[in-house]
Formats: structure tokens, sequence, C-alpha cells
């Protein structure tokens, strides 16, 4: 089988595709490590069609975060996130997905996650809200989530969403082939500790690109090293939850989705969706335009960010950008 085409439709002998990186992970797995199967492993054109899916995700957060503002409905919102991704050929993956009734998921506050968008809810100055977008394009799944605050927000409030990005650039520090999910983890949760905060531990990320919601299921409090291996062509999102007091939620009895704080504290979320390259890891769902949601910390924006940034002007521009060598060949 070593000169059979490669299992990743490459179009490449299996011996000059995959075939090292196979024997790899067969050395882990040997040693007693999680690991993925090829199932978690996207092909050069899955990624390619993924891309594109991400995009206009990336596209639907970008019209949000221009027409966001104090005194609109959430309904408001998910009409923007309805009408943009379907005139642009996509469809919102939330809507009616396992029964939830809108577009998009809108947070606000004392909600974790999963927000039920209503024109009865009105954003206040001061409020701040997570909008998270998921996008079905030609199949394809992609899914990210920004926090907005809406005006001039407390300084206590400005500190969990700026330590929530941390987190996730710390998170994404992690993310390379030959970690583990765990370092992701254990990175997250340490400097949410650190500031006095607790990382949700029953809700966490996922697999994403063929379907929703794939596996592997991503924890965010689990150890340094443990959970599964991180190899080339596997895509999941990073997407924290972190809660200014206890990590403890409870779930809205009456629309069955929107998830509390059970102290009522604040709680905030950022969602990147990654491709694990070759030598570490591609955000898919970074935005060209710079704006104030996507003011991190300027000292964890660096290197990674700016060499993610270059990739996706690459591609702006016309120009190849830069694969994962097994692509390559
Ligand atoms: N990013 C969220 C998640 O993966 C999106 C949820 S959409 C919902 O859980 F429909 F499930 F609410
Ligand atoms: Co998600």
């Amino acid at each position: 089988e070593r000169n059979e085409p490669c299992w990743c439709g490459s179009g490449k002998k299996y011996k000059k595709c995959h075939m090292a990186m196979d024997e790899k992970i067969a050395l882990h797995a040997e040693k007693g490590e999680i690991v993925p199967d090829h199932s978690m492993i996207k092909t050069p054109e899955q990624i390619e069609k993924i891309r594109i899916s991400a995009d206009l995700n990336t596209a639907v957060l970008d019209h949000v975060a221009a027409h966001i503002h104090a005194g609109m409905s959430t309904a408001e919102i998910d009409k923007l996130v309805y009408d943009f991704t379907t005139e642009h050929g996509g469809i919102p993956a939330p809507l009616d997905y396992q029964g939830f009734p809108k577009s998009v998921c809108t947070s606000i506050n004392n909600e974790i996650c999963h927000g039920i968008p209503d024109e009865s809810i009105i954003l206040q100055e001061g409020d701040i809200v997570n909008v998270d977008v998921s996008t079905i394009l030609d199949g394809y799944f992609s899914d990210a989530s920004r926090m907005f605050c809406i005006g001039e927000v407390s300084e206590r409030a400005r500190r969990l969403v700026r330590v929530t990005e941390e987190c996730v650039e710390l998170g994404l520090k992690e993310a390379k082939p030959w970690n583990h999910l765990g370092d992701i983890a254990d990175a997250i949760n340490s400097h949410a500790k650190a500031n006095g905060y607790s990382v949700v531990e029953d809700i966490g990320g996922h697999g994403i690109g063929l379907e929703f919601h794939e596996e592997p299921w991503v924890s965010y409090v689990t150890p340094k090293g443990s959970e599964m291996l991180l190899v080339p062509g596997m895509m999941f999102t990073i997407e924290p939850m972190i809660n200014e007091g206890s990590p403890d939620f409870f779930i809205d009895e009456d629309n069955g989705w929107t998830v509390y704080t059970e102290d009522d504290g604040l709680s905030a979320q950022i969602e990147y969706m990654v491709l694990i390259t070759e030598d570490g890891a591609e955000v898919l769902t970074n935005s060209n335009v710079p704006g104030k949601e996507k003011a991190a910390a300027p000292s964890l924006l660096d290197d990674t960010a700016a060499l993610l940034l270059s990739n996706k002007k690459k591609r702006v521009m016309g120009i190849e950008p830069t694969y994962p060598a097994w692509k390559a060949g």
C-alpha cells in the first residue's frame, strides 16, 4: 500500500503523502495516548472548501461588527446574520439545529452561551455580548464567535473580555502538531485562574468542517499533556467560556437553550476555528478588517497572528498561500 494513492485523496502515493505521519501517530498510540483517526484529518480538498465557508462566516461577523449598537434588539442581529448569510449563498448552521429557533446565538452578560435572539432583548450601553455565528456553505461548516462591548462598559466587564481574548490566544499558541488538546486547555485554564476567573467545564469545543459538531469534543480544563494528540489536518474550535465567579451554570427552563451563570456573574466567550498545520495552527476565522472587537492585548497578538494574517492576505491577493508540507508533497 506504500505505492497506492494516499487515503487523503491528494493523488500522491501513500509513501509520499501521509505515511510518515501515520507512522508517527502509531508510535504515540503505542504509548497509550489518545490519537485521532483518519476521519478527524481533513484532506486538502476539504480544507479548501471549509476555508471558503469560514471566510463567509468571518464576513458575517464583520457585518455584525459594523452594525451592532446600543438600542438594537438581538432579533435585529439575527436578521443581519440570516440576510447576509443567505445573500451570499450560505445557510446559518444554528437555524433549526436540534430545534434552535434562530440563525445566531447572542449571549449577554451573565449568559454563558446559546442565547436566543428576541425582539424584546435590547442591547444596552454597558452590556458585553457574545455573537456566535456558524455557517454552512456548499455543505461545509464553520463556526466562530466574538465579544462586543456595547458603548462604555465597566472596567470589570472590560477586564473579563480582555482576559478571555488572552486565554484564546494563549490556547492558540499550544495548538500545534504533536501537542495535545490538554496543552491548549491548560494554557487557557491557567490564565483564567491566574486572573481569578473560572472556565466552564461541561460545555466545550468540537471538531468542525464536514459537520457542525464533530469529534473530538474539546475541554478547556484538562491537564497539560492529556487528551487527544494534535496532528496536521485536524480542525476544531477553541471556544472557552470564562466566568467571573463560579463555573457552574443552569439552562433556561422555558426555552431549553440559554445557559446562565449559576451565581449571576458575568461570562465571556471567544471562538476561533483552527486548522492544525505542519508547524502550528491557522485560524480560519480571522478577520481582515481591524476592529474594536479584535483589539486583543497587542503583546499576545504577536508572531502567530501576524503569520496567520499574512497567509490570509496572500489568498486575498490571489497568491498561493503556504500549506502544510504534506500537501506540497
Ligand atoms: N459555537 C456554538 C457551539 O458550537 C454554536 C451553537 S449553535 C446552537 O455550541 F444552535 F447549537 F445553539
Ligand atoms: Co462552536
